[in-house]
């Protein structure tokens, strides 16, 4: 296959090119950014700024970024059997930079297409389709998930089925709310299955089994929730059957405490990890470093009350080598974020500081935690201004597509500015235009931003002001010298 050949746009399928499309790898308009060349069998993937395609037994085009002036330009042509063996032989071969083969390894281990270094937590009424949608805006890599989701509710309710499921478009924008996990709850292996299939063609980047919910009215309905974390053989056979109906590319992850009650040893997780390992396939667990007291406490103690024991997560990391890890439970700042990842849990999963202050929790996570420049797609420096102004573009489309009410899709906005001069002054000024029937959502968010001063809503994220660090520029210079040696072959 010569260059010439690799730069004509052949797409003869058009399911690919609608599996693409709903994924977010391309945009819905017609500009199609990527050259794809025909395949059978092919596998997205994105590892850091870089972005491709995997086509097997063929040849994969590398690229930066999802941009479309950058996707006439490759980086680098390699031919992989498959993506984990091609970023591992590369890693070996020191091909790649150091930063771009930690992840080449954690994508080889873990078959995930993203990084999970840094989430947000599943939170019910809190990381919405809105929430997530802002916070999409404000960190393009942080992996997002969706509020727990019931398995009955998408197998017996086609209407909340639709609205509980679609992702929605991004405006403005080549990238989409991806990476973006769907939580499922349930019990019972054969609904789990169920509500997995239905899942299947909404294009989740993983499904995520909640293992440590300690609610009542969760915990309470049989074996659900943290209550599952006592029968590990039921976990483990629903997660085998949720992985046989999704995709290979949605791989089946667990979210649990570290022990419910009284089971509370290191031994006890370490048989729930195993068991659901082994026997259940699941190569990344999400570990909320409590455990769950099901009896007693309201899901809100349940959150703060029973002591974190990140210890048990880094013993974890120890006794398998080969399973994903990600924390979580009270983080507070990205610093602590920081820490977790030197001392090598793969993943952070912060909740209640981005639901809070989702600017400061997420501004700074794609640069610090993904390596990435802090521009957004148009080059211009990311602010809360921009980000106001993408949001308002996509509510009003939102509520003309789907009926949805400017009052849910103006929650999330309430906290964009906690902390800042005047914004206690702007929530109220929000609450009040909402009993203002006459007003529209772009009404109320200028009204409300009006109060607000200029420094406050251009202010950029603090790393903006830094230049490239070091391990984007060890990528551009790999990526820069893959080029040099194709043209030379
Ligand atoms: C309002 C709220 C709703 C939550 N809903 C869920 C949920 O649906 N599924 C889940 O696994 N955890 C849920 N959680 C727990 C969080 O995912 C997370 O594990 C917990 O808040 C600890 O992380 P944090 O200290 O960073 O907030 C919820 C937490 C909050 C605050």
């Amino acid at each position: 296959m010569n260059s010439a050949q690799m730069n004509c746009l052949h797409i003869t399928r058009l399911t690919t090119v609608r599996y693409l499309r709903r994924t977010g790898f391309i945009p819905s308009s017609s500009h199609l950014p990527f050259s794809l060349l025909d395949c059978t069998v092919w596998r997205p993937f994105s590892v850091g700024t870089t972005r491709g395609f995997v086509e097997h037994n063929s040849c994969l085009r590398v690229m930066r970024d999802a941009h479309p002036t950058s996707a006439r330009h490759p980086v680098a042509y390699i031919h992989p059997f498959n993506v984990k063996s091609s970023f591992s032989v590369l890693a070996r071969q020191n091909q790649l930079s150091p930063a771009l083969a930690v992840r080449a390894r954690q994508i080889a281990m873990t078959g995930l297409c993203h990084s999970p270094r840094y989430s947000v937590a599943p939170m019910m009424e809190v990381t919405d389709r809105h929430f997530r949608t802002l916070s999409r805006l404000i960190s393009r890599d942080a992996v997002l998930y969706t509020e727990m989701v019931v398995d009955r509710t998408l197998i017996y309710n086609e209407q909340l089925r639709e609205y509980a499921l679609r992702i929605p478009p991004l405006p403005n924008s080549s990238s989409s709310q991806h990476p973006v996990v769907l939580q499922l709850g349930g019990s019972v292996p054969d609904e789990l299955e169920a509500a997995a299939r239905i899942a299947a063609k909404y294009g989740y980047s993983e499904v995520n089994l909640n293992c440590g919910c300690p609610s009542p009215k969760v915990a309470g309905k049989g074996c659900f929730g943290a209550a599952l974390m006592r029968a590990p053989e039921v976990v483990a056979e629903a997660t085998k059957k949720m992985a046989a109906v999704l995709p290979e590319t949605t791989p089946v992850t667990v979210k649990c405490r570290i022990g419910v009650d009284d089971l509370d040893s290191y031994d006890f997780l370490r048989n729930f990890v195993e068991i659901v390992h082994q026997r259940g396939g699941v190569k990344h667990f999400i570990i909320h470093a409590r455990k769950a007291i099901l009896g007693g406490l309201s899901p809100a103690q349940n959150r703060s009350v029973p002591p974190l024991k990140y210890g048990y997560v880094h013993r974890l990391l120890q006794d398998f080598p080969d399973v994903t890890f990600t924390i979580n439970g009270g983080f507070k700042t990205l610093s602590a974020v920081q820490e977790q990842l030197d001392v090598g849990v793969h993943g952070v999963m912060v909740g209640r500081e981005v639901m809070d202050k989702p600017w400061h929790a997420l501004c700074d996570v794609d640069r610090l935690f993904f390596g990435r420049n802090c521009t957004p797609d148009d080059g211009t420096i990311l602010t809360r201004r921009g980000v106001l102004r993408d949001y308002t573009a996509y509510a009003e489309n939102e509520i003309e597509r789907t009926g949805c009410s400017i009052r849910a899709v103006v929650k999330p906005l309430l906290q964009l500015f906690h902390g800042e001069p005047n914004g206690k002054i702007y929530r109220r000024a929000i609450d009040e235009c909402l009993r203002d029937p006459a007003l529209s959502v772009g009404d109320i968010i200028n009204r409300a931003s009006s109060v607000l001063s200029d420094d406050v809503l251009d202010a950029p994220p603090p790393s903006a002001v830094a230049h490239l660090d070091k391990s984007v520029a060890d990528d551009v210079q790999v990526c820069a010298a893959f080029e040099h040696r194709q043209e030379g072959l």
